[in-house]
């Protein structure tokens, strides 16, 4: 067998295996549905998470200071992050019971507000990346607790402690 085919069997292999969970060739349930659909939800925040990590560590005691390159990098991923936030929550799931999950009802009973508060914290980072072109570090610090306030803006309202 030459290389280029075992590769593709390989594939193929993986593929099967991949899809196993639908072998039967059913549709997935709407459970099983909704459970994607949180664990995509949840992609969304770890990232917000992990690229917000180095300023939210800035804003501790004795943190160091974010350098406007490191804020203007994490200023424009969390822009494009904060346009993920409304789409992967237009599937509604509240009624949809043994999710592990903290979104709270809310979300689609006030689906506008919560929209708002994705948009607000999207603003939120444009404004660190303004500040991070004047490269003033008390404007950047400013900024950063912005951001920071964006994400407890709509955690306090949004999602289950
Ligand atoms: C517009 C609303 C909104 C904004 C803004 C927001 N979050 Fe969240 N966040 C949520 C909701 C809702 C959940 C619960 C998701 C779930 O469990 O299904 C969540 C979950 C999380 C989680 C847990 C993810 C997981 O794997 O279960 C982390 C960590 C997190 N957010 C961090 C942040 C940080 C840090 C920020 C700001 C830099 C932020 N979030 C901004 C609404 C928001």
């Amino acid at each position: 067998m030459n290389g280029f085919s075992r590769i593709g069997l390989a594939a193929v292999g993986s593929l099967v295996l991949a899809s196993a969970a639908f072998a039967q060739g059913a549709p997935p349930t709407p459970e099983q549905r909704a459970a994607q659909q949180v664990k995509t939800r949840q992609a969304v925040f770890d990232l917000v998470s992990f690229t917000f990590g180095p300023a939210g560590a800035s804003l501790r005691p004795g943190g160091a200071p974010l350098d406007p390159a490191a804020a203007t990098k994490i200023a424009q991923r969390l822009q494009v992050l904060a346009t993920f936030i409304p789409e992967v929550f237009i599937p509604d799931t509240h009624a949809i019971t043994g999710l592990t999950t903290k979104a709270r009802d809310a979300i689609w009973t006030n689906k506008s507000d919560f929209d708002q508060k994705a948009s607000d914290f999207g603003a939120a980072a444009a404004a660190l990346e303004t500040a991070a072109k004047g490269g003033d570090a008390g404007e950047i610090k400013k900024a950063v607790q912005g951001v920071g306030k964006g994400c407890a803006g709509c955690h306090d309202n949004f999602r289950d402690k």
